[in-house]
């Protein structure tokens, strides 16, 4: 049976304990046998945005002088390391990675709404950020080669699959994002996908029509797999529980192989509290039982989730 090493270190250029942990024992659980950082990462950057229907965003880069591989659709814990309150650190999917020769860059995409994400908008470059990671499954790109695939976004949903686009390019699988949000300013890295993966292949809807067609992004999508044969497409998405159960109904009806992430609030990320309860198909009577969306997810597959209508 393995051991759970623990290598304890200082940021260098600070004072500041941090921590290396081979998870071992723990490594089934969270899937897989990779290094998770309980790390003290740097700020770079944080940039704040409003859009004109109130919403506010963060883009926040921070470096990390470890080195871990992150894929596509993982997630981290975050919190400012100053801050004692919010006690509990917040679930944000990791955006970009940039390898370094001296550690990681990483980026992540929030909207402001609680305690948690208002005290992530007061950081500043030099601040100390707490990060746990990287945490959960990741999406599965096997099923796409040969064939073509669909990202559908939902505001903030992006940051988790712009990774994943990235991937899907590099193994050659043509690539298509539709992304929704309430207008032209809800669209998080609207312009990095473009540039990823050209303007013609990312299409925007929004509530108010600033942008894009007018209404629900799964309208578009919709008309997209209506106007193609059977064997079509894999769609990969992440967003509110509204557009992916929408998501899901439509993937069913055209038979489309689909993977959901799920954005449900979490408090520790690794398997312990049972905060993030999911409702997973089951022969069982009641039709269902419960899986972690931290552990078991993030990513399921559509037709493996319970959903209550
Ligand atoms: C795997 C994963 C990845 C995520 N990635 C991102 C990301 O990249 N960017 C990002 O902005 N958020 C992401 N989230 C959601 C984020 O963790 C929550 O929005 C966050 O907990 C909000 O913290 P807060 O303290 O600001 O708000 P809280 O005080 O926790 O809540 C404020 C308000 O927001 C509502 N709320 C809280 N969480 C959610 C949620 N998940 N969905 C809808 N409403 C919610 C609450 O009901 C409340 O009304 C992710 C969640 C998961 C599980
Ligand atoms: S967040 Fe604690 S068990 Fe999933």
């Amino acid at each position: 049976m393995r051991r759970f090493n623990f290598r304890a270190y200082r940021v260098p250029g600070t004072n500041f304990p941090a921590a290396e942990l081979d998870y071992g024992l723990l490594a089934d659980r969270l899937r897989g046998d990779r290094l998770l950082i309980d790390a003290i990462a740097i700020v770079e950057r944080n940039q704040l945005n409003q859009s004109a229907s109130g919403r506010r965003y963060g883009e926040l880069r921070l470096k990390m002088t470890n080195r871990v591989e992150v894929r596509p659709g993982q997630f981290a814990m975050l919190k400012p390391h100053a801050d004692f309150e919010p006690l509990l650190r917040r679930a944000m999917a990791y955006y970009r990675c940039e390898d370094l020769a001296d550690g990681l860059r990483v980026e992540f995409i929030y909207q402001i709404l609680g305690r948690g994400t208002q005290s992530l908008s007061r950081l500043r470059p030099g601040d100390m950020v707490d990060l746990l990671g990287p945490l959960g499954n990741t999406y599965d790109t096997q099923p796409a080669r040969g064939r073509r695939a669909l990202l559908v976004a939902g505001g903030v949903g992006s940051a988790a699959l712009y990774m994943l686009a990235e991937n899907l390019r590099s193994e050659g699988v043509e690539t298509r994002l539709f992304i929704g949000g309430a207008s032209a300013g809800d669209l998080p890295g609207v312009d990095r996908f473009e540039e990823l993966l050209g303007a013609e292949n990312v299409i925007c809807a929004t509530i108010d029509g600033t942008r894009g067609t007018e209404g629900f992004v799964t309208e578009p999508l919709q008309d997209h797999l209506r106007s193609i044969e059977a064997r079509g497409p894999i769609i990969y998405a992440c967003g509110p529980d509204p557009m992916l159960h929408r998501v899901a109904q439509i993937a069913e009806k055209s038979e489309t192989t689909t993977q959901l992430s799920l954005e449900s609030p979490m408090a520790c990320g690794f398997g312990i509290c049972v905060g993030c309860a999911v409702a997973i198909k089951s022969d069982c009577p009641e039709g269902f039982v419960y899986g972690k969306v931290c552990t078991d997810g993030p990513v399921f597959r559509s037709e493996d989730l319970y959903w209550a209508e």
